[in-house]
């Protein structure tokens, strides 16, 4: 018999369904099924069930003013001063880098935690090694300890959690790296019920980007930041292995403005890139999403000709300690998403949908930053910070990732008087500090006959 506090949580939250199935299952069935729904906040349910059953756009805009930016050419003595604080507080050991990489990479296609994925163009490092060693050159650089979190979910977890430790945590010490895992939801059908992912278990999925205020409390970060006199959140996405985790200008202007949580955009490639665009709604600055945008308006031009949201985020952020601790109590807003989610039916049968029949809800990281004080926006160039692999092939995928990351390095060779031919692949470790003395043991004088150069 199913627990009746439970009978009556399913039936008040409209998932009589979920009843009639547990009374048809086999008792060690029923029991791991009871076990999974017995962890649900059934309040919650209830209104994620409304939101998820209501039909059309959650929230399309329409005519906003963007947000004013810090343009990428400023006053040199501007952007010196900046980043002399930014170092200062790096030094000070005042900043923490933040890696969120719970989501599940669908659109790539690639089976295992995202950040295993090998994306070193020479090297195969993984994305997690890439933002461990950034983070690891930054500390010795500024000759201080940044601790690394990583935002994991129920589903990755363990994963993540033996990859670091087999890897023995990428040189920065198991005890700077601390895993955070982010809650799951459950997903809903367009009736607000409950999707059955095997006739034992319900279909649930990580709770967005948003649950990371959550995700740092619960996992001891926030605690474990406030001891070691960590005032910043460097904030990346682990599926961006060109940006800085730790960037003394952005960390710099961020500070200057006292700011709760700052973000970095970048001019659009094209005016439908799939990237949100930061503006005033209703007076206040928030990100909108791009699924939130008509093309329309995302096609708008000023008089002068010039694109009206011409920037896009790229979803890094500085956050204040204190700022996010505030925002893991803060009900932050739930956004539906409509995906296809494969299912078992009343008789068991597994089926693969073709249209969308399952709407997942999830919290947004930056739908915190209405709530900021004095939030900065900073303008980043494209070729040093944004190459995301999201797609398996086309446009942000590993093969434009991986020539951007080379090509970032060639610039650096280049600026170090060194000019690979651009048939020699050229990839150098975060590690590898880039001096005269280095790299004239590195014997890079003749080129000749070599396809690669690769700096360890
Ligand atoms: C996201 C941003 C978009 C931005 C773009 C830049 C949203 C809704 N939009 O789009 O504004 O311009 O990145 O690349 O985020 N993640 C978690 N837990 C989750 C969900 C996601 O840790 O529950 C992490 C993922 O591991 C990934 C990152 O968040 O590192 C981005 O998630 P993704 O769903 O790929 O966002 P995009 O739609 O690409």
């Amino acid at each position: 018999m199913t627990d009746t506090t439970l009978v009556r949580d399913l039936e008040r939250t409209g998932q009589d369904h979920i009843v009639q199935h547990l009374s048809k299952l086999e008792p060690s069935a029923r029991a791991r099924l009871e076990r999974q729904l017995a962890e649900f906040d059934y309040d919650l349910v209830a209104r994620l069930a409304d939101i998820a059953g209501q039909d059309g756009p959650e929230r399309s805009v329409s005519d906003f003013e963007p947000a004013p930016v810090l343009p990428l050419s400023r006053p040199p003595e501007s952007v010196r001063a900046a980043r002399q604080i930014g170092a200062e507080a790096i030094g000070a050991g005042t900043v923490a880098a933040f890696v969120v990489a719970g989501g599940q990479g669908s659109r790539l296609g690639y089976d295992g935690p995202k950040g295993c994925y090998r994306i070193g163009p020479i090297s195969g490092k993984s994305l997690f090694q890439v933002h461990a060693e950034k983070t690891l050159a930054a500390a010795r650089r500024h000759g201080a300890a940044i601790p690394f979190y990583v935002m994991t979910s129920r589903t990755n977890d363990a994963a993540i959690r033996s990859f670091f430790e087999q890897n023995d945590h990428f040189g920065l010490g198991g005890e700077n790296v601390l895993l955070c895992p982010q809650r799951v939801l459950p997903a809903f059908d367009k009736a607000g019920r409950f999707i059955l992912a095997a006739p034992d278990r319900v279909f649930v999925s990580p709770d967005g980007h948003g649950g990371a205020y959550h995700a740092l409390l619960a996992g001891g970060a926030l605690d474990d930041m406030a001891r070691r006199g960590i005032e910043h959140i460097s904030y990346v996405q682990v599926d961006n292995p060109l940006v800085p985790t730790i960037d003394p200008l952005f960390i710099g202007e961020h500070i200057r403005a006292e700011s709760d949580m700052s973000s970095k955009v970048l001019e659009k490639r094209e005016p439908m890139e799939k990237l949100g665009v930061f503006g005033y709604v209703d007076g206040e600055l928030r990100v909108i999403e791009y699924s939130d945008m008509s093309d329309d308006l995302k096609r708008a031009r000023r008089h002068d000709g010039s694109l009206k949201y011409r920037y896009g985020s790229i979803a890094v952020h500085v956050i204040d300690r204190q700022f996010a601790r505030r925002m893991a109590e803060v009900d932050l807003p739930f956004h539906v998403a409509r995906k296809r989610i494969p299912y078992v039916n009343t008789e068991g049968e597994r089926i693969e949908p073709k249209e969308p029949n399952g709407r997942k809800v999830e919290r947004f990281v930056f739908d915190a930053i209405p709530l900021a004080r004095n939030p900065v926006v900073m303008e980043v160039s494209r070729a040093d910070e944004f190459a995301p692999v999201k797609n398996a092939e086309g446009d942000d995928s590993p093969a434009t990732c991986r020539a951007a990351l080379m090509a970032r390095d060639r610039r650096r060779l280049a600026r170090a008087g060194i000019v690979a031919p651009d048939d020699v692949a050229v990839e150098i470790s975060p590690l590898f500090d880039l001096n005269a003395d280095h790299l004239a043991e590195a014997g890079l004088s003749d080129l000749s006959g070599r396809d690669r150069i690769y700096l360890e």
